[in-house]
């Protein structure tokens, strides 16, 4: 697989948490509690495989691409850097807004259903520009030598970082798994 790919395939699983970002909205929107929890574990995916994690991958795919000249205020450079900037604003917002909902025992939810919808919006949104856009920027300007050396900066930070990182998906769908277990047992005991 070229390290080009293995950034797509992350984007994969930052969409799907991105998408439970928008159900968890929806669902608080109709009134329903969201576990504690679950937004928690959204947070925690956010900062480590989101940010810490595949920021840093994608600032060594950004490098080499100044390597090669690409300049910084390009397209779409300059604007998925700004998106950067939105996003982890908007993931400390969150942060805020989940120990805020947890404090108030679920009854104060305004900026938590407004802020799940931002994100909910603007991931997919970067995460297309960088799909359709900035790799395949960079599958036409590396050679096989650079994805070679991409690849190998990728593992490094994946041998740091990566079982961290793969721990809060794991705990993210332990977290989804119970919230709908629970939501079935619910089901079930409010229909007998
Ligand atoms: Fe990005
Ligand atoms: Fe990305």
């Amino acid at each position: 697989m070229k390290a080009t790919e293995v950034l797509e395939r992350e984007h994969r699983v930052i969409e799907q948490v991105a998408e439970t970002c928008g159900t968890c909205a929806e669902a608080l929107r109709k009134g329903m509690k969201i576990p504690s929890n679950v937004l928690e574990s959204i947070v925690a995916f956010m900062r480590i495989y989101g940010g810490q994690y595949h920021e840093q991958e994608e600032e060594r795919l950004l490098s080499m691409l100044r390597a090669k000249g690409v300049p910084a205020g390009s397209c779409p450079v300059a604007s998925l850097e700004h998106e950067k900037q939105r996003l982890s604003v908007l993931l400390d917002q969150l942060a805020s807004a989940v120990e805020v909902y947890g404090q108030s025992g679920g009854s104060v939810s305004g900026t938590l259903i407004d802020t799940l919808l931002s994100i909910a919006e603007s991931w997919p949104d970067h995460i297309w520009k960088e799909n359709y856009l900035l790799l395949p920027m960079a599958d036409k300007l590396f050679s096989e030598e650079d994805q070679r050396v991409l690849g190998q900066a990728l593992q490094t930070i994946d041998s740091s970082n990566g079982e961290k990182a793969r721990k809060t998906v794991d705990e993210f769908n332990a977290a989804i798994r119970l919230c709908s277990e629970s939501a079935a047992l619910w089901e079930r005991a409010s229909v007998a």
